[in-house]
This record gives structure tokens, sequence and C-alpha cells, in this order.
């Protein structure tokens, strides 16, 4: 689905909806501030166009991973400062190195349990001792709400958009098939169409799961940055 004809559109799409990036991203900061007052690494997985990871650079030496290597090509050029790994996790390559804080927002979701309690695990030697794993949680099956139907339209000198979204629920999984029709003055109409399977969970199993992998686990409850609050994994 986060293909190279996708980043630019997700990156405005996501950017034109109410949501708090930069009030998130400071949240987060804030915390790992708090744990950790020397920390300086932090590593962003699933980290898309750099959405947040542009608000970190003034504070922390960031690094952006992702499956997507068109994606993080994008956010290369938005967060320069920013250096780069793709990897497709549960799988992290040795040669990582070692970071204060990993971040993973509405990334976890991607993975089945049994590959995010995996990347838990694989994460773990890669976090500094009294370091933080931040987990954005997703909706569980009694909150999400199924059939939803998503809509955006968006202008900017170069390109308009039209994106649809529609979610289906099956069982533990949610189907939710993007469209996306992209109009330019020289190329003209390009529409793309893909499917994405989201994980739906109990919010405990996150802690559970962090508690399973070695780390403790604690709840940042949702605030108005937060919208569905954050699960923090300490390494001892
Ligand atoms: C919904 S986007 C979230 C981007 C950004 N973190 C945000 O909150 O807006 C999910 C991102 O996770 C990446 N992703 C999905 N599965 C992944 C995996 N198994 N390993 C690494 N990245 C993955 C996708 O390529 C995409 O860029």
């Amino acid at each position: 689905m986060y293909g190279s004809e996708y980043a630019a559109v997700y990156d405005a799409v996501m950017k034109s909806r109410a949501r708090d990036y930069a009030g998130m991203a400071h949240h987060i900061s804030g915390l790992i501030d708090e744990a950790l007052p020397q920390a300086r690494t932090l590593l962003d997985v699933g980290a898309g166009t750099g959405i947040h990871a542009r608000h970190w650079v003034d504070g922390f030496d960031v690094t952006m991973a992702d499956a997507s290597a068109e994606m993080l090509d994008y956010a290369h050029e938005q967060v320069p400062e920013a250096s780069t790994a793709v990897f497709t996790a549960p799988a992290v390559p040795d040669t990582l190195g070692v970071f204060d804080a990993v971040v993973c927002l509405f990334m976890i979701p991607h993975l089945s349990d049994e590959d995010a309690e995996e990347f838990f695990r694989a994460i773990s030697p890669h976090i500094s001792s009294g370091g933080l794993l931040i987990i954005e949680p997703w909706y569980s099956a009694d909150n999400h709400i199924d059939h939803y139907v998503g809509f955006d339209t968006l202008r900017t000198d170069e390109w308009a958009v039209a994106r649809l979204s529609h979610s289906v629920r099956r069982d533990q999984v949610v189907e939710v098939t993007v469209h996306h029709a992209k109009a330019q003055p020289e190329s003209g109409i390009a529409a793309h169409t893909e499917t994405a399977r989201l994980h739906l969970r109990p919010l405990e199993w996150y802690g559970q799961a962090l508690e399973r992998a070695g780390f403790t686990g604690s709840f940042v409850e949702p605030n108005e940055a937060l919208e569905l609050g954050l699960w923090v994994g300490t390494k001892p």
C-alpha cells in the first residue's frame, strides 16, 4: 500500500486532518526526557513520511525506519537531518544499533499478534538500559467502527487528490481498502486501490505482550494530543 505514488498523498491527507502531530511528538519527547533525561537517540519504526520525526530532530539523533523504501525516500526529503533504515518488522537487522527510545506510531496494527510479540523481543537488544519502547495502540473489537467510509479531498499547487477508504472487519482483522485518484496538469489522472490488514486487539494486550518481552509496561491515558493513548515499555 505504501508505494511511491502514495507517500506525498498520505503526508498531505494526514496533515490536512485535525490530528495534532506536533503535539503528539512533543508529548512523546516529554515522556522520554522525564524517563531518561540523558536520552539522545530515537528510532521511529514505521516512520512513514516522517510526519512525527520532523518534530524530533531538534532534540534527538533520529533514525526513521520503514518497510517501504518509497515512504522513507519521501521522509528523507522532508527530514534530511534524520538517518533512515529499511527493514520489515518483526525482522530487525543486527547492524541497527542501540537507541534510547524506539517509537512505533500506527505501525503495530499492521502486524499479527505473533509478529508484534516477536518484534518486541527482536528490538529489545537495540534499546539501551532504562530506554523506552513506545507503542501507539489501535482499536479493539469493542470500539472499532465496522464498514467505516472515509473521504478526503485536497488540492496543492501541483496536484489534486480524492481519497476514499472502506473498512470491513473479518474476525480480529480489519481490511482497509484505500482508493485514491490524483490529478496533475501534465500527466492527467492516475488512480490506485490497495488493501491493508490491520489487527484489532484489547488494550491490555499491548502491556501484557511488552511484559512477556521483558519490558515493564505502563499506559499513558489518551489526551488532546494522544487520541488512543500510548503504551510505554521500559527496558530494565
Ligand atoms: C499508517 S502508516 C503510519 C506512519 C506514521 N508512523 C504515522 O503515524 O502517521 C504505517 C507505516 O508503517 C509501515 N509499515 C507497515 N508494516 C511494517 C512492518 N512490518 N515493518 C516496518 N514498517 C512497516 C508502512 O510502510 C507505513 O509507512
